[in-house]
């Protein structure tokens, strides 16, 4: 295996600690894993610590692993575990890391899967850290465009929605610095993105356009929309009055052409009308299956023998 692949043994904090080269060895690997690969990880334990509400990041990671003839220990519910007796969140992961080959970690608090990687001695995988970052739902992003488009340079993608608090929105923002995307951004301007990110792309000429209505952003060959991320308002009267502030109905939807792919990380909840589901180009639910794909490839990759298997994956 190429030093630049280096994988094994890695933490997974942020979506800009990995290269072009690895993103694009990540995702070839998820290919190969769209086929049966054995249990690679037989007597593995991942140890899941979800410190706040997940569906799809905790049961694919979860079904992952299964598929992939390894083990799951963890909690989805913090209130069932010592933090309510006021356990740190370094002394959980020493004690945890004792127990397993690997944790994945949702916390409300960002830089906590950082400070968990400082601590541990196996790798840590941050399933989203408050608005900060979810590498892991990037990879699945940014597999499912190229999946469905066959590229991922030379693409327009529109991001529409809560681009404040969205932290699915500033991984795959970061990610897409590596290739040739023109993004423009999409809402209401009380959920712009934030300023240091504002910053971070506008310093690489990557800004894009900024703009309010969704009529205003076509041409686009990718929209990734994301719910208003209520838990995140530090007032929640700024939510109510934020709420209904955007939508996706199949005619807006309809006039960006036939070969629009619509993303969603999901939950949906309002943002997207449900007659958009049965337009061709609507992806999130292939994009919440790929999920499992790619994160098969993820944890053989970091835990496992993928690196001395063959199989494309060297
Ligand atoms: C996202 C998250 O948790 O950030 N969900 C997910 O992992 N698919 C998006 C969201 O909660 O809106």
């Amino acid at each position: 295996m190429s030093p630049a692949h280096g994988f094994r043994g890695r933490h997974v904090v942020s979506a800009e600690d990995f290269s072009k080269d690895e993103l694009l060895h990540l995702l070839d690997t998820a290919a190969f894993f769209e086929h049966d690969v054995g249990p690679r990880l037989a007597g593995k334990i991942l140890a899941t610590l979800f410190f706040e509400p997940s569906t799809r990041t905790r049961l694919s990671f979860e079904s992952a692993m299964h598929r992939l003839g390894g083990s799951v220990i963890g909690f989805a519910d913090e209130k069932a575990t010592s933090r309510t007796k006021g356990e740190s969140l370094a002394d959980t992961i020493r004690m945890v890391e004792g127990y397993c080959d690997a944790i994945v970690i949702r916390h409300p608090m960002e830089g906590a899967a950082r400070l968990a990687a400082e601590t541990a001695r196996v790798p840590v995988i941050n399933g989203g850290d408050g608005s900060n970052q979810h590498p892991t739902q990037t990879f699945l992003d940014l597999y499912t465009i190229r999946k469905a488009t066959g590229r991922l340079d030379g693409l327009r993608v529109g991001f529409f929605g809560d681009l404040r608090y969205s932290r699915t929105v500033h991984s795959l923002a970061k990610a897409l610095l590596h290739f040739d995307v023109a993004m423009s951004f999409i809402g209401p301007p009380m959920l712009r993105l934030p300023q240091e990110l504002r910053e971070t792309l506008g310093a690489r000429g990557r800004l894009g356009r900024e703009v309010e209505g969704l009529d205003d952003a076509r041409p686009l060959d990718v929209l990734y929309v994301t719910r208003i991320q209520k838990e995140r308002f530090p007032d929640p009267a700024d939510y109510e009055r934020m709420k209904n502030a955007y939508r996706l109905d199949r005619a807006a939807a309809e006039r960006f052409g036939p070969d629009l792919k619509i993303l969603h990380p999901l939950p949906r909840v309002t943002e997207v009308a449900t007659d958009v589901d049965d337009l061709p180009g609507a992806l999130y639910f292939e994009q919440a299956r790929n999920g499992v794909t790619v994160r098969k490839a993820l944890l053989s990759l970091v835990l496992a023998d993928a690196d001395a298997s063959g199989g494309g994956l060297a």
